[in-house]
């Protein structure tokens, strides 16, 4: 099926590696123009390049409301200076995908309250507020979608955070639907171990290697980048209509266990 993104605008929180850059390279192909969110300004600045002149970088540490507010600010005012003046100003968001977060492990007797504020901030509260502040912006037909993972559906070893706060988002995307309905779709995607430089750390700071990583997925291997985009876009498009308040594994077999 063809995935037709002409003519939409929207926003990628951590768009500016991995997954999320991924998925705005594919959202540009199929013709949108994507904000991307992060809080490297270098890394941003040289994402939005790479990404070429359909892209935008917005700077902000979204773990912190105030900064989802000035992101949302910032975001409007690149939409303004780039929509066409036939849509209505406060309408102009086709689409957020938030896939801003952050992994790290640990066992449940070392969890303290900064680790606990780092990973529910960049993965929860990250989605929650910056949805918060686009809502005004989001067009009566938008989409959203959320990126979790399969550690919010099951439990796995030392990352019981990162599975709390996963989980949250996939609840948290189901009631989301229900208010949103009947107009704006908002789903979740929940991808196993992806290629990205997340999971370079994770392995840097882990005691297994790729390989004993891949060997516990069905399919053999972890995913690229472009595998979990690829849904994303087809999730987000107007072809997928009937969609809403889904939580969608991406991960190779491993929750099918
Ligand atoms: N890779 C996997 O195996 C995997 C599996 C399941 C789910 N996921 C989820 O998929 C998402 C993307 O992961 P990835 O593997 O693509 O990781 P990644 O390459 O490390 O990218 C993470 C992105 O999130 C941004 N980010 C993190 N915290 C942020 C914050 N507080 N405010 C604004 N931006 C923030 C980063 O920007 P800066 O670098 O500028 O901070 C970066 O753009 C995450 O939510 C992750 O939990 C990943």
């Amino acid at each position: 099926m063809t995935t037709n993104l002409q003519g939409k605008t929207g926003v990628i929180s951590g768009g500016t590696s991995g997954i999320g850059l991924a998925t705005a390279k594919i959202l540009l192909e199929k013709g949108a123009r994507v904000i991307i969110v992060g809080r490297d300004r270098v890394k941003g600045q040289e994402a939005a390049t790479y990404l070429g002149s359909q892209a935008a970088f917005v700077q902000a540490d979204l773990s912190m409301v105030r900064e989802c507010q000035k992101a949302a600010g910032a975001i409007l005012k690149v939409t303004d200076k780039s929509t066409p003046q036939t849509r209505p100003v406060q309408r102009q968001l086709d689409f957020l995908v938030n896939c801003a977060g952050t992994y790290e492990e640990e066992r449940p007797e070392q969890i303290t309250e900064e680790a606990y504020e780092r990973v529910l901030n960049n993965n929860l509260k990250s989605t929650i507020f910056l949805t918060k502040e686009l809502l005004p912006s989001l067009a009566k037909e938008a989409a959203i979608v959320n990126v979790a993972s399969d550690a919010g559906i099951s439990g796995n070893y030392g990352c019981s955070l990162y599975s709390a706060a996963k989980g949250a988002v996939v609840a948290f995307t189901r009631s989301l639907a229900l208010d949103l309905a009947p107009y704006i779709r908002v789903n979740c995607v929940c991808p196993g171990d992806v290629d990205t430089p997340l999971v370079a750390k994770q392995l840097a700071a882990g005691s297994y290697t790729k390989e004993e990583m891949a060997a516990v997925y069905p399919l053999g291997r972890i995913a690229t980048p472009e595998e979990i985009a690829r849904v994303i876009a087809f999730v987000l498009s107007p072809e997928n209509s009937f969609m809403t308040g889904a939580i969608i594994p991406i991960d190779g077999g491993l929750t099918a266990k």
